[in-house]
């Protein structure tokens, strides 16, 4: 019987598919794992299938610590937390949770743009500390979408999908940057595409970004880049925290170039920088982009499935292409 290690619980939906589907579960962790901790697991259980979450550092010490070990199936779309290159040497199929996550994250990214606009998060704060002495003509101005451009940095699933709502339901003007063209966005947004970032960015007043982690991505934007932003810009990130060096981030911020910053990751998540925690103008979500209770069980479902289906002999449906 082919047995199955969980770094983390994730949804029972998905534990359950994998007992019913005659797995033997040898170890389902209810803590994050340190690597060292990992490893040692691994070494112990020696699993024929690894589940694994986007706060596991999957390298190739990590997985050849299971000779056994024939797929790993990670809870998350990004995947740039495992070696690919490793796995391929070693024979590992590699498999992620595409598609299902793609409208929550979208909508949580819409409720972020809209918070940092109309500073919803700062202006309950202020109601909380009992502030609010009655109304006046400009208390907590922020400002409005309508008309405005949005600047989508990623225009795969989750970022074209995001401009549909932001322009059908915000009337935004839509432009993009990515490596190649997306038709689908110029035909349903009227969306503009930039090959060069740079000179999408000086028409951006909302930056959203949706790119993957790869090395081209690390650090993309940087303080020359992010003042290239009009001022007065939004800045938004549901990818990853590591596409932002948060330091010059933080520094555009207070520099007084941007209006208003939203994320929901962080270069060094969990840490986060502590002035982000402190300036008035930031809107900071724990990374929970993808945290609706439809989602994360779909996303458990999926985790089993590809796992059912490698051993069942067939092709995983959601592979992680190695190129
Ligand atoms: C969330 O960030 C994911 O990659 O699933």
């Amino acid at each position: 019987m082919a047995k199955v290690f969980i770094t983390r619980h994730i949804p029972e939906i998905g534990i359950e598919k994998l007992k019913n589907s005659g797995l033997d579960l040898v170890y389902i962790g209810d803590r994050q794992l340190s690597k060292k901790e990992l490893i040692e697991k691994l070494k112990e259980h020696n699993p024929d299938a690894l589940v694994c979450l986007l706060t596991d550092t999957i390298d190739k010490e990590v997985l050849s610590s299971a000779p056994n070990l024939k797929i790993c199936s990670t809870y998350s779309v990004g995947f740039g937390h495992i070696d690919l290159k490793a796995a391929e040497e070693l024979g590992i199929v590699v498999t992620h949770t595409p598609g299902v996550l793609t409208e929550t994250v979208a909508e949580h990214t819409a409720g972020l743009i809209c918070a940092a606009t109309q500073r919803i998060v700062e202006a309950d704060k202020f109601t909380r500390a009992g502030k609010y002495t009655g109304w006046e003509p400009e208390l907590l101005l922020g400002l409005d979408l309508k008309g405005k451009t949005l600047g989508v940095l990623g225009a795969g699933r989750i970022g074209t999908r995001v401009a549909e709502i932001m322009h059908h339901g915000f009337s935004m003007r839509i432009i993009y940057h990515d490596v190649a063209e997306n038709n689908y966005l110029h035909d349903v947004v009227d969306a503009d595409f930039y090959p060069e970032l740079e000179k999408m960015l000086p028409n951006v007043d909302v930056l959203t970004v949706h790119v993957p982690l790869l090395p081209s991505t690390i650090h993309l934007l940087d303080k020359k880049k992010l003042l290239m932003l009009k001022k007065g810009a939004v800045f938004v990130n549901t990818s990853r925290g590591k596409v932002v060096v948060e330091s010059d981030l933080v520094d555009v911020l207070e520099s007084g170039h941007l209006f208003a910053v939203a994320l929901d990751v962080y270069e060094f998540e969990p840490e986060i920088t502590k002035k982000l925690l402190e300036l008035p103008n930031t809107v900071l979500t724990p990374h929970i982009a993808s945290a609706s209770k439809e989602t994360r069980d779909k996303m458990a479902e999926m985790v089993a499935d590809n796992i059912i289906a490698f051993f069942k002999g067939e092709s995983p449906k959601n592979q992680v292409k190695f190129s």
